[in-house]
């Protein structure tokens, strides 16, 4: 069962999650040598980047040990306004002294299928025990149910094997490309971060409805040996049974 946190609003949610990324990190890094970290896209978290980017994180955190991963991307070039990793670029790696080396991101500027097949070679290589990817996965849900790139009806939001694929989704008429359930249920830990009244009847279908992926692809993310949290505002959760 995943745990859900309740924040007041949109700003204390943003002040909350970006000091439990914090601490995980510092208690990951006392046991390890580097921390992975992927990230979604949206606009929810674009706040909590440029958190993580102010002090007391921008020389708190020790940034050569943490490595960059993406959930999903759009296929456009990096430099592009609805690139995932121009969003995260600007809002946080721009902004913090993060080798370039640590930085992995899915290149939406080449064919869809090699730039997946790349992405998972490149997650195979950094993940020497396949079983356990990433420390942390940051994830959003859409009003739709979706979650990274896994949309409703699509056959990614039921691929085990295959880490990253790229898929046509009809109904934006793009091309996107997404890590598969088969990776992010390899996490060790997993962040939703929801926010907002338009997110209220989908929150409480994913988390309180029957088990239906296909049409709630958000429900598929249930890491095998890792902690899904929600972290969401009061007004996501409005429509939530209240616990007693
Ligand atoms: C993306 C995503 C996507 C996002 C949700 C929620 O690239 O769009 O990674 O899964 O997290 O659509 O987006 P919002 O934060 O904008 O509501």
């Amino acid at each position: 069962m995943a745990k859900v946190i309740i924040q007041p609003d949109s700003a204390s949610l943003i002040t909350f999650t970006a000091q439990r990324i914090a601490n995980m990190i510092h208690a990951t890094l006392q046991l390890n040598a580097r921390f992975s970290l992927a990230l979604s896209g949206g606009s929810t978290p674009r706040p909590l980047y440029e958190r993580l980017a102010a002090e007391p994180y921008a020389s708190g955190l020790d940034w050569a040990k943490i490595y960059i991963f993406w959930g999903d991307e759009r296929c456009v070039p990096p430099e592009h306004t609805d690139s995932n990793y121009q969003m995260a670029y600007e809002a946080l790696l721009s902004r913090v002294a993060i080798p370039k080396e640590n930085i992995y991101r899915l290149r939406g500027e080449i064919d869809p299928t090699q730039a997946a097949a790349d992405y998972e070679q490149d997650l195979r290589t950094f993940f020497a025990d396949e079983n356990e990817l990433f420390d942390l996965a940051l994830l959003g849900m859409g009003d739709d149910g979706h979650t990274a790139s896994l949309f409703p009806g699509t056959a990614a939001v039921h691929e085990m094997e295959k880490w990253v694929v790229a898929h046509h989704i009809e109904k934006l008429q793009a091309w996107r490309l997404t890590l598969t359930p088969g990776a992010l249920n390899r996490s060790a830990n997993i962040m939703f971060l929801t926010s907002g009244g338009s997110k209220a009847d989908m929150l409480r279908q994913v988390l309180e409805g029957e088990y239906q992926p296909a049409t709630y692809p958000s429900q598929v993310i249930k890491p095998a040996n890792g902690e899904v949290v929600w972290l969401v505002d009061t007004a996501a959760a409005a429509k939530l049974t209240p616990k007693p």
